[in-house]
């Protein structure tokens, strides 16, 4: 059986949907949003033996927004770092793999083309919080499997997300301020699951970039979002990031070399 913690999520529930169609045996979790198929579960409480039949669980589940750990630190660090470590220690007790999703903002920003041995430099409390997980496991364990992910988007509207933010916003007609100077590797999450799928089935150790090894802006994003559902590129506005006013901070130019997954996954990719 495959657990994923956090199954609710945009991630996770398209996870569950992409092993059930391939007949997967699967635990998924949901923490507020209720969905068929999936168990509660507050990382919180500590109530962790409902894995105890998992071969691996997928930790796909926390606080995932930058500005909500910023306002939300104290309680953030609990589930993100104590927790969700707490669990590890658990399923690692049991035998049971972890697969923890880690994400690009564990990095500065500062060079981009980040490789897997680049130092982290977290500049936000999200990945601050990752680091220190990746760190447990590290040190910790020879047998765990970190995959850190950059921006994830799903084309389905219901799943929210950078993709239905600007394609709902285009359809509209409405203006879309976009960052020329915000970076990364997006990546859609039929490649994640995929992904995720791959390096369990391989027995992958240690820790991969997964995502797409296209790099581009947020800006260029929306541009070829545009082009792709025919919505005019002119409602599309560079701007600085930093004219953003963001609650917290991001990681500018995260981007992932992700020659190390693809790698160890060829000839599939
Ligand atoms: N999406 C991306 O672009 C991206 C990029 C890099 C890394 N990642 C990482 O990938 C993982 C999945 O991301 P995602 O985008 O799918 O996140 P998401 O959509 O925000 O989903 C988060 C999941 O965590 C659950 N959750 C929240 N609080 C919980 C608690 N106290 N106890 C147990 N579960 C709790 C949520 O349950 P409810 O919804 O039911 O409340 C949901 O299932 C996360 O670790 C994220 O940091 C994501």
């Amino acid at each position: 059986m495959i657990g994923i913690m956090g199954a609710s999520g945009l991630i996770g529930y398209n996870l569950y949907n992409f092993l059930k169609k391939r007949d997967k045996d699967i635990l998924g979790t949901y923490f507020s949003q209720k969905k068929e198929g999936l168990i509660k579960f507050d990382l919180r409480e500590s109530n962790f033996s409902l894995f105890d039949k998992c071969k691996y669980v997928v930790i796909a589940g926390g606080i995932t927004n930058l500005d909500e750990c910023f306002l939300r630190k104290e309680e953030a660090y609990k589930i993100n770092v104590e927790k969700t470590i707490e669990l590890i220690k658990y399923l690692t007790d049991k035998k049971i793999k972890s697969i923890f999703l880690s994400s690009d903002q564990v990095f500065d920003g500062e060079k981009g083309n980040y490789k897997e041995e680049d130092e982290p430099n977290p500049i936000n409390y999200y990945g601050e919080f990752k680091f220190k997980v990746e760190e447990f496991l590290k040190k910790n364990l020879k047998d765990c499997l970190i995959l850190r992910l950059s921006k994830t988007y799903s084309k389905n509207l219901e799943d929210g997300g950078i993709f239905a933010d600007i394609f709902l916003r285009l359809k509209e007609g409405e203006k879309v301020k976009s960052a020329y100077n915000q970076v990364f590797n997006p990546t859609e999450v039929e490649f994640v699951c995929n992904g995720v799928f791959e390096s369990v089935k391989m027995n992958l150790k240690g820790l991969y970039h997964l995502a797409k090894n296209k790099v581009m802006s947020r800006y260029d994003f929306a541009l070829s979002l545009a082009e792709e559902h025919g919505f005019s590129k002119e409602l599309i506005k560079p701007v600085d990031f930093n004219t953003l006013n963001l609650v917290e901070k991001r990681a500018l130019n995260s981007s992932l070399n992700t020659k190390k997954w693809y790698g160890a996954v060829v000839p599939l990719y």
